[in-house]
C-alpha cells in the first residue's frame, strides 16, 4: 500500500472542495470553490441555493484536482467523499460524483465523517501524532471535544447543547455590520485587535455545570443586548463608522472574543484531565475545523495544552477551514485498514443516491 492516492471530495456546508493525497503524505493538489458572495449578498447559507452551487462548480473543482495533481481518475486508488455531517442537498451532490467517478473507473469508495476529518489531518501535517489522543474541533456548526483513541474510536467527551462557537462569531460579525465578503470569523478576529476585551462584561456560559459541554447561543443574546444598549447600527457598514463608533464595535467583539475563547479554555482544561485519567499516554491536544484557524484562539489553547504537559497541534489554517485536503487523507487512512466500499455499479441512475 506504499503508493495509495485518493481523491478527496467534500460538499458538506457552501464550500466545494477537492483534494489529491498521497499515503506518504503528500499534498498532490487541493481546489476550493467558495460561495463567499452568495452568502454575503443573502447573509447565510440557503440550502437549496447552496446545493445549486455545488452543481453548478463540482465537475470542474474536480477536474481542476486531478490536472493540478498531473493525474486522470485512472491514477487514483479511491475516492473519497463526506458523507456527513452537512446539509444534505449540499452532501448528495460530493456523493454522486463520487460514486460517478468510482463506478466509472471502478475504484473503491470511502464514506468519511466531516468531524473525523477535521481531527485526523492532524496526523497529516504530523507524522509524530499517534492515538491516543485529545482533539478539540471547532467550526460553525459543531464544538465538540473528543478523546481519539485509535482510528474509528472516538470518546465524546463534549458537545454543544445549542450553537457552535463559529455561529456566534458569524452572527456577531453581522450584527457588528461587519463585511460579509469574508466569513465573519477572521473579521472578529481582525476587529478585535482593536478593542479592549475588559470594557464589555459578558459572563462565561455555563460556568455552574461542571461537564465539559459548551453553550453558545446565551452569549449570542448577550452580544446582541450590548449592540442594542451601545446604539450600534449594522446598516451602516463598520467602513463608514465614526471613529468612536468603531471603537466601541471593537471593544465589543474584542470582549465577545475573549469570553467565547475562556468557555473553550475551562471546558477542554477539563476534558483534558477526564482523557488523562483513561489515558495517561496522551501527548497532543489537536484543535482544528474554521475557528481553529484564529490565532488567538491558538495561543489561549496552547495555554491549556502546556498546563497540562501536552503538546498542541493546530493544522496550518487552511487545513482547519473545510477542505478537501482532510477527507482524502482520512479516505487514506481508512483504506489502509482495509475499511472501504466496493466500486458502484457503472451506470447508476443520477437520482440513486
Ligand atoms: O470548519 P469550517 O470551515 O466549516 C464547518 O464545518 O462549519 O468552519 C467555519 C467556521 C465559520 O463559522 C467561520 O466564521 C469560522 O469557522 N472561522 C473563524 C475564523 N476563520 C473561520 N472563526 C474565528 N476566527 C477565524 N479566524
Ligand atoms: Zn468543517
Amino acid at each position: 500500500h506504499d503508493d495509495v492516492v485518493v481523491l478527496g471530495i467534500e460538499t458538506s456546508c457552501d464550500d466545494t472542495a477537492a483534494a489529491v493525497v498521497r499515503s506518504d503524505g503528500e499534498i498532490l493538489s487541493q481546489v476550493v470553490s467558495s460561495q463567499a458572495d452568495l452568502l454575503a449578498k443573502y447573509g447565510g447559507v440557503a440550502p437549496k441555493m447552496a446545493e445549486e452551487a455545488h452543481s453548478q462548480v463540482i465537475d470542474k473543482v474536480v477536474q481542476e484536482a486531478l490536472d493540478k495533481a498531473y493525474m486522470t481518475e485512472k491514477d487514483l486508488t479511491a475516492v473519497a467523499v463526506t458523507i456527513g455531517p452537512g446539509l444534505s442537498l449540499c452532501l448528495r451532490v460530493g456523493v454522486q460524483k463520487a460514486r460517478r467517478i468510482a463506478g466509472g473507473f471502478n475504484l473503491p469508495i470511502i464514506g468519511v465523517h466531516h468531524m473525523e476529518a477535521h481531527a485526523l489531518v492532524a496526523r497529516l501535517i504530523e507524522k509524530d501524532l499517534q492515538f491516543p489522543f485529545m482533539a478539540l474541533l471547532i467550526s460553525g456548526g459543531h464544538n465538540l471535544l473528543i478523546l481519539a483513541r485509535d482510528l474509528g474510536q472516538y470518546i465524546q467527551l463534549g458537545t454543544t447543547i445549542d450553537d457552535a462557537i463559529g455561529e456566534a462569531y458569524d452572527k456577531t460579525a453581522k450584527w457588528l455590520g461587519l463585511d460579509l465578503r469574508r466569513s465573519g470569523g477572521p473579521a472578529i478576529e481582525k476587529l478585535a485587535m482593536e478593542g479592549n476585551a475588559e470594557s464589555v462584561k459578558f459572563s462565561i456560559p455555563m460556568k455552574q455545570h461542571k461537564d465539559c459541554n459548551f453553550s453558545y447561543a446565551g452569549l449570542k443574546t448577550q452580544v446582541r443586548l450590548a449592540i442594542e444598549s451601545k446604539k450600534i447600527d449594522a446598516k451602516i457598514p463598520i467602513t463608514s463608522a465614526s471613529k468612536e463608533d468603531r471603537l466601541s464595535r471593537a471593544d465589543i467583539a474584542a470582549s465577545f472574543q475573549r469570553t467565547a475563547v475562556l468557555h473553550l479554555e475551562e471546558r477542554c482544561d477539563r476534558a483534558i484531565q477526564w482523557a488523562l485519567k483513561m489515558e495517561p499516554s496522551i501527548r497532543h491536544l489537536v484543535v482544528s475545523g474554521g475557528v481553529a484557524s484564529n490565532q488567538y484562539v491558538r495561543a489561549r489553547l496552547d495555554m491549556v495544552a502546556k498546563k497540562n504537559g501536552l503538546q498542541l497541534l493546530c493544522p496550518p489554517p487552511q487545513l482547519c477551514t473545510d477542505n478537501g485536503v482532510m477527507i482524502a487523507w482520512t479516505g487514506i487512512e481508512h483504506f489502509r485498514m482495509g475499511r472501504y466500499d466496493p466500486p458502484p455499479p457503472a451506470e447508476e441512475p443520477e437520482d440513486f443516491v
